[in-house]
């Protein structure tokens, strides 16, 4: 379990252009590739120089191309030590460009043709020498040349690095890095493992699927930026003994797009994580906990700074009044075993009645799951809870699926956010939230 206090830190650097985000509501392929569609009409420039992590760039353009990007793959010299050009021109479907002499533009200047015409350019792998070349601003190739040469204000440049641990701990790459986050790149990763060399440390490049994740966010809008947002996801589990207990079916799908969504949108997200086993959103700081009681604590640790909470967990309403210590045995009398029940902490109500909340300062949205009369239901648990926005779904229609369909309940009357997929409806909720938040007050 993370420890509580993680949640104090409030500092993910949010940098990369608010540029308009591609809506694809598509259902179809929905669950063949998540990314399907994300990056449409998207020309990205794909940099590669001298690195083991190249063979992950094939996957990372692969990727890019499936999500409806078109690819321009540029590689320095060293780079096709690595990888041939012909390998990244089959994947990309692009002619690639190694060369600033490259004679095929009609005004000879690769490097002015191919910056104007990306909306973003990423490298990955960027070795420590090209990271030293772009804080010195020098550019004896094509890639330096073209990321130099780049409109910065409308072209977000990305650097993945992967370097060997001593290298990328070396106080001169980290001064290089430093120097390129101050001039306006934005730097991914490093992740911590096992390397091409043998030796062990960070320094490896991130994978393909999570690049591809990051470079998805650039893009969004970035409605709740400064926000710091509060959710809750999955189910609690509430133990009867050390080996039995009572959970329920959430997925916790629809909270992790949410906190997803919001992360994108340049919010600071912390997502409070019943048991699931769904990967962690990039950039989102995670808190995992079992119990109600856990989340509560959880929650009630980090309400005190944020500016929203999504309380979308299906929070247990009652738990055992006692656990037992150990394994509840059959005596073999037939006799079932009697439990008593003490009733959970509501921990939206909480908040939502809490001073913050009713200061304005906190903004609560809640969930509800029902079986029927949705409406009238949301209606009625918005009054009781005590919040300006309830957003009500059929529960049994969408535990562990990924689509649903929303209904969202406020003073403004009824929305409805029609079936799509999860990460869809909770790119329309951020948004809705955040149109929200802009003009409230309590
Ligand atoms: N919730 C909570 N703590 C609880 C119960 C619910 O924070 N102990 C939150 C949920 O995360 C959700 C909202 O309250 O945002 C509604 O949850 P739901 O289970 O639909 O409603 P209940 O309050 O449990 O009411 P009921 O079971 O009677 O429908």
């Amino acid at each position: 379990m993370r420890k509580l206090d993680a949640c104090a830190r409030w500092e993910i650097a949010i940098i990369g252009a608010a540029l308009p985000r591609p809506r694809f509501a598509t259902l179809r392929g929905m669950n063949a590739n998540p990314f399907s569609g994300e990056l449409a009409g998207r020309r990205i420039v794909l940099g590669l120089t001298g690195g083991a992590a190249c063979f992950k760039a094939a996957e990372l353009c692969r990727l890019l191309v499936k999500s409806g990007a078109t690819v321009q793959v540029v590689m320095t010299e060293a780079a096709c030590q690595f990888i041939t050009p012909v390998a990244m021109q089959a994947l990309s479907g692009q002619p690639v460009y190694t060369s600033q002499w490259d004679a095929r533009p009609d005004n000879n200047m690769a490097h002015i043709n191919l910056s104007r015409a990306a909306d973003a350019i990423v490298v990955a792998p960027a070795s420590a020498d090209f990271i030293a070349q772009l804080a010195q601003g020098r550019a004896a190739e094509l890639l330096p040349l073209l990321c130099l040469a780049r409109p910065a204000e409308r072209v977000p440049l990305l650097l993945a690095p992967s370097m060997n641990r001593e290298m990328w701990a070396h106080p001169a790459t980290q001064r290089n890095v430093v120097q390129a986050l101050r001039d306006g790149t934005q730097v991914l990763g490093v992740a911590w493992g096992e390397q091409a060399c043998g030796e062990t440390g960070d320094g490896r490049m991130l994978e393909a699927p999570e690049l591809l994740e990051e470079l998805i966010a650039v893009f969004a809008p970035k409605a709740l930026a400064g926000q710091r947002v509060l959710i809750t996801a999955g189910p609690t589990f509430e133990a009867i003994d050390p080996v039995r207990g009572i959970t329920n079916r959430s997925s916790g799908k629809m909270g992790f797009a949410i906190a997803r969504a919001a992360r994108e949108a340049g919010a600071e997200v912390t997502l409070v994580a019943g048991p699931v086993s769904l990967p962690t959103p990039r950039g989102v700081e995670r808190i995992d906990v079992v119990s109600a009681l856990n989340m509560r604590e959880a929650v009630m640790g980090c309400a005190q700074d944020a500016h929203i909470f999504i309380a979308t967990a299906a929070v247990a309403d009652w738990r055992p009044a006692q656990e037992a210590e150990h394994k509840i045995k059959k005596d073999g009398s037939g006799e079932v075993p009697r439990m008593d029940f003490v009733e959970n902490p509501d921990i939206l109500a909480e908040v939502a009645h809490g001073a913050r909340a009713q200061a304005g300062e906190l903004f609560c949205v809640g969930f509800a799951a029902e079986s029927e009369n949705l409406q009238a239901n949301a209606q009625a648990k918005r009054a009781r809870k005590g919040v300006p926005l309830l957003v009500a779904n059929i529960g049994p229609a969408t535990f562990g699926r990924d689509d649903n369909a929303l209904l969202l309940v406020d003073d403004e009357g009824v929305t409805e956010l029609p079936h799509a997929s999860k990460r869809v409806l909770a790119q329309q909720l951020v948004d809705e939230i955040a149109r929200r938040v802009s003009g409230w007050s309590a």
